[in-house]
């Protein structure tokens, strides 16, 4: 016989009172595959309640005079399970590669029951969505979390002349709907993900929020001193913004946003910090790029993995920033006057001068934008060619 037989006196703790806690305990401590635990007991219906809870797990019971057999099926249930991978993404060979849609939502490396649901998840491979930078990148975003209310000195009494908190309410107007654009585009593929790509989903939940505190900082520097009545938001701006929403694709919604538009941003958020005329500015702006800057980081890292497996991605994002170019034409144009706001905080007065200087500083930062964009498209592996003309078709609107 398999097993070892274990004795259990349940005394007078009844079934109501939890008393299968221990019959199960010993089924499971005789383990095998057939094991045997004999029950006694004292209470007034011990054996009709241990019959009802062993059929239940599909356990069978014969009674004898002094106590109750309990014989276990294996895994009690009798439903067979798998392990849903292995629970730590640094084991070898932990997250699969194509993970059964029936492991759903079950943690990684659990027991999953064989007859679960299956849960219809998009973005269920690998290969679309993982990189293994994903674990330190959320780890970092957690630990560099941000309280808007005691990181960003709002009671800062510099006061500003009206025309350049003017510029400052333009320039964070434009801000703030670029920030929900990149709040609603992860948020949107995030639900899509395989839950066994855990650091894939934190890390996309955590750029969300991240883009909720920027939109929060944006919204509330412009109306710092103005209360409501903040900038403007033009045609072309949301126009250029709405193709990134309707991208059906997690690669080339990642690439336009990330890659492109968010290293984009990291220049802009750079020269408004640099240019800032006033504490507030300058930190939330500060603040924002700092985690900006992870979220270009896994933007990279998930296409370069992905671009290693897939020979076809290279041309599905070239042809992604093609079709988005020829979607607005001319009309993706970044507002004029947020780009005159940007030459003013540059130049610091009406000076022919320092209007000239500031003209120029806009001048330089259109090119080292660029210059990044050039960049980040070689280190994805298009070459210099293709890098330059993809980096030239990116929209004017920035993001
Ligand atoms: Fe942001
Ligand atoms: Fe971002």
């Amino acid at each position: 016989m398999a097993g070892r037989d274990l004795e259990v006196d349940l005394g007078d703790l009844s079934f109501g009172e939890g008393a299968h806690l221990l019959v199960d305990r010993a089924l499971r401590r005789a383990s095998a595959a057939r094991s045997i635990v004999r029950v006694r007991g004292t209470g007034a219906s011990w054996r009709l309640d241990l019959d009802a809870w062993a059929r239940a797990h599909g356990h069978s019971v014969t009674h004898e005079s002094e106590a109750a057999i309990v014989v276990a099926t294996p895994h009690g249930s009798g439903v067979a399970t798998e392990r849903a991978g292995l629970a730590r993404a640094t084991d070898p060979g932990a997250v699969h590669d194509a993970p059964p849609l029936r492991w759903g939502l079950a943690a990684r490396g659990a027991q999953v029951e064989a007859n679960a649901p299956e849960i219809p998840f998009l973005l269920a491979s690998k290969r679309m969505v993982w990189a293994d930078e994903a674990a330190r990148l959320y780890a970092q975003a957690v630990a560099q979390q941000w309280d808007p209310a005691i990181a960003i000195p709002w009671n800062d009494p510099t006061e500003l002349p009206d025309e350049v908190e003017d510029a400052v309410v333009s320039v964070m107007t434009y801000l703030v709907e670029n920030e929900t654009a990149a709040l609603l585009v992860p948020a949107r593929f995030l639900s899509q993900i395989h839950p066994h790509f855990r650091e894939v989903m934190q890390l996309l939940a955590i750029t969300a929020a991240d883009e909720a505190r920027h939109v929060e900082v944006f919204a509330r520097r412009a109306s710092l001193r103005r209360g409501g009545e903040i900038g403007r938001s033009t045609a072309s701006g949301q126009r250029s913004l709405s193709t990134l929403l309707i991208e059906p694709d997690f690669a080339t919604a990642s690439f336009l946003l990330s890659v492109l538009g968010e290293g984009t941003f990291l220049d802009l958020l750079w020269f408004l910090r640099d240019h800032a005329p006033d504490p507030v500015t300058a930190e939330v702006v500060r603040l924002a790029a700092q985690d900006e800057a992870r979220h270009v980081a896994f933007g990279l890292a998930h296409l370069s993995r992905h671009a290693s497996e897939d020979s076809g991605l290279h041309a599905r994002l070239a042809a992604a920033v093609e079709r988005r170019h020829a979607n607005l034409g001319d009309e993706g144009g970044l507002d004029p006057g947020v780009l005159d706001a940007l030459v003013l905080l540059a130049a610091g007065s009406w000076e022919h001068d320092a209007i000239r200087r500031g003209h120029a500083a806009v001048v330089e930062l259109v090119r080292r934008m660029d210059d990044g964009r050039q960049q980040r498209l070689r280190r994805l592996g298009f070459d210099a060619t293709e890098a330059e003309t993809l980096s030239s078709l990116h929209t004017r609107n920035f993001m």
